[in-house]
């Protein structure tokens, strides 16, 4: 049951992601704004959220943002391309007035979508995802409603996030998936010059896109676009600003065992020991 919230909170910045991709996420956040505190929600028991269905996206999305409201957070960031796709609009428009009407939700698709009008220069760009956001159409969607002028060509990369999961994102066994995928998409459009990375995944996999994507095309991660986005957002909105708290500090919860999230946290944020703690969602 979600109970509305209607005392205004302060707290955390909330990151939520379906398991440990929103980690790139969170690492350009904290390295553009250390100042401010984090809460860090994976739901890793239900990972992956890339071959799900909208419903199901949606719905578990909402009760993890929902347990982030519950510990405080008056702002939460879905640092996950699929539940950004699937699930945020839905939050924005229909959950958010009856359970909160104080606080925010945002995505990572929109402030992408504004970064790419300067760059690229034949207007041709691709998108690789997971299947459920290139599906979802929503980068061509928000792309579209900055630059109408921008053909957008989407590719589904179904092995990508599993190789990096793995850990066999630098192995060679790696290429091949790579090499496919960037092959396939520019088949379809040759123009494409600028090749947004629209999974929290991918990253990790920038050595090996790069060894396949033609030296013209410019490759786009998008945790530095995000970051730059929340300062802005930040910036114009004192009031929500003055909610975040700000004491440097991040916790991470886990749906999932904490020692394989510690494990595993280590493949995306270096060294850093993680002070993590299980928590559950409620089943829809
Ligand atoms: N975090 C997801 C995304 O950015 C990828 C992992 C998943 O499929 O759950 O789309």
């Amino acid at each position: 049951m979600i109970n509305a919230m209607t005392v205004s909170a302060n707290g955390p910045i909330g990151i939520f992601d379906s398991g440990y991709g929103g980690l790139t996420i969170l690492k350009s956040i904290r390295q553009l704004m250390p100042e401010y505190d984090y809460i860090y929600l994976g739901d890793n028991a239900r990972a992956p959220y890339g071959t799900r269905s909208f419903e199901i996206v949606y719905g578990f999305t909402l009760q993890a943002v929902s347990k982030l409201f519950e510990l405080g957070c008056p702002l939460v960031i879905l640092g996950c391309n699929t539940a950004s796709a699937k699930a945020l609009r839905s939050i924005q428009q229909i959950n958010l007035p009856q359970i909160a009407p104080d606080r925010r939700v945002l995505g990572v698709i929109r402030p992408t979508a504004e970064s790419i009008g300067v760059l690229t220069k034949t207007r041709h760009i691709g998108i690789m995802g997971t299947i459920g956001t290139i599906q979802s159409d929503s980068y061509p969607i928000e792309i579209h409603k900055l630059f109408p002028d921008i053909t957008v060509t989407g590719q589904p990369c179904p092995m990508w996030v599993p190789m990096v999961e793995y850990r066999e994102f630098e192995n060679e066994g790696a290429d091949f998936f790579v090499r496919k995928y960037v092959e396939e998409l520019l088949t379809k459009d040759p123009a494409i010059d600028a090749i947004i990375l629209g999974c929290t995944h991918y990253p990790l996999l920038w050595k090996k896109i790069r060894k396949y994507a033609p030296k013209g095309i410019r490759l786009i991660s998008q945790g530095d676009y995000v970051a730059r986005s929340l300062r802005n957002y930040l910036n114009r909105h004192v009031e929500m600003d003055a909610r975040c708290t700000k004491g440097g500090s991040s916790l991470f919860l886990t749906t999932e065992s904490i020692e394989k999230f510690e494990e595993s946290a280590s493949v995306f944020l270096g060294k850093e020991r993680v002070k993590v703690s299980r928590v559950s969602l409620e089943q829809i």
